[in-house]
């Protein structure tokens, strides 16, 4: 893997991925992305890897958004192309496996678009969280546009945007931008457990549960349930869900095998 991304595999099946350029408040180039694309191929393919955290080098960015200074001279339709051909962000919420974001400082632009593309945000309570674009005569085009109102409605989405104001990691647990908060100290330990209480379940039972709910903002209420029935149906038919039931009933702990 590139010196811009970092893979350490953790115990309990969870592997951390760091984004790292923190001189350049690990703002996103393009071999980041490359490296993103790479990462998710290698983990998605790592029975061992059942849970992903993502963060940020250094102790003062997540990740600052898009590489500005690659903007400079781009052009509309190469800038079109590019992002056509599908997207780091869309790629983490395609990804099969659950995926948490850890908030560790300045979440900016593309580092707030990828946070929300994550299944979870956890952001310490002095991280900054923003879509400032709009200061630079953008817009975001990572899907700010359309995650964020779903995440924190559309009249402050709407003010995020068009201000292109910062939160706090307090602030963005009160709106619903993430789901939790913790001091600087407690993040890292914190998440990563909370990484692998996830990655103990049954791998498919939480692929079920990601795509399902997924699914529901794409699709009517009535659609939505049929495809949540044709999941919980089929997860009948794993030795995951066996073993889950019989160690109910037998008062010990479940140990999921993935299959
Ligand atoms: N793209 C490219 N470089 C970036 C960057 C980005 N999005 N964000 C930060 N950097 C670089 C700075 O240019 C600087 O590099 P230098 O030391 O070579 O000059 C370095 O990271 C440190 O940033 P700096 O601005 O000096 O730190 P700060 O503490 O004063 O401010 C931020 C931190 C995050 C508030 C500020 O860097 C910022 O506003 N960044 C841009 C955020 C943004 O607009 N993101 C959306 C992009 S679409």
């Amino acid at each position: 893997m590139s010196d811009v991304l970092t893979i350490e595999k953790l115990d309990g099946g969870v592997a951390l991925v760091t984004v790292n350029r923190p001189d350049k408040m690990n703002a996103l180039n393009g071999e980041v992305r490359c490296a993103v694309f790479e990462a998710l191929d290698q983990l998605e393919g790592d029975d061992e890897v059942r849970a992903v955290v993502i963060t940020g080098a250094g102790d003062r960015a997540f990740i600052a958004g898009a590489d500005i200074s690659e903007f400079k001279d781009a052009r509309p339709v190469e800038q079109y192309r590019s992002m056509q051909d599908g997207d780091i962000y869309d790629a983490l919420e395609d990804f099969r496996k659950p995926v948490i974001a850890m908030i560790n400082g300045y979440c900016l632009g593309g580092g707030c678009e990828l946070a929300m593309a994550c299944d979870i945000r956890i952001a310490a309570e002095e991280a900054k969280l923003g879509q400032p674009e709009i200061n630079l005569g953008l817009i975001p085009g990572g899907g700010g546009t359309q995650r964020l109102p779903r995440l924190v409605g559309e009249g402050r989405a709407m003010k995020m945007i068009m201000t292109g104001e910062q939160v706090s990691g307090a602030e963005a647990e009160r709106i619903g931008l993430v789901d939790g908060v913790l001091s600087r100290d407690e993040l890292e330990e914190h998440t990563l457990e909370m990484a692998r209480e996830i990655a103990s379940k049954s791998p498919l039972a939480l692929q079920a549960a990601k795509e399902s709910i997924l699914e529901a903002r794409r699709t009517s209420l009535p659609e939505g349930r049929k495809f949540e029935r044709g999941w919980f149906s089929l997860l009948f038919s794993t030795d995951d869900m066996d073993e889950g039931v019989t160690a109910f009933l037998e008062k010990r702990e479940a140990e999921f095998t993935g299959s």
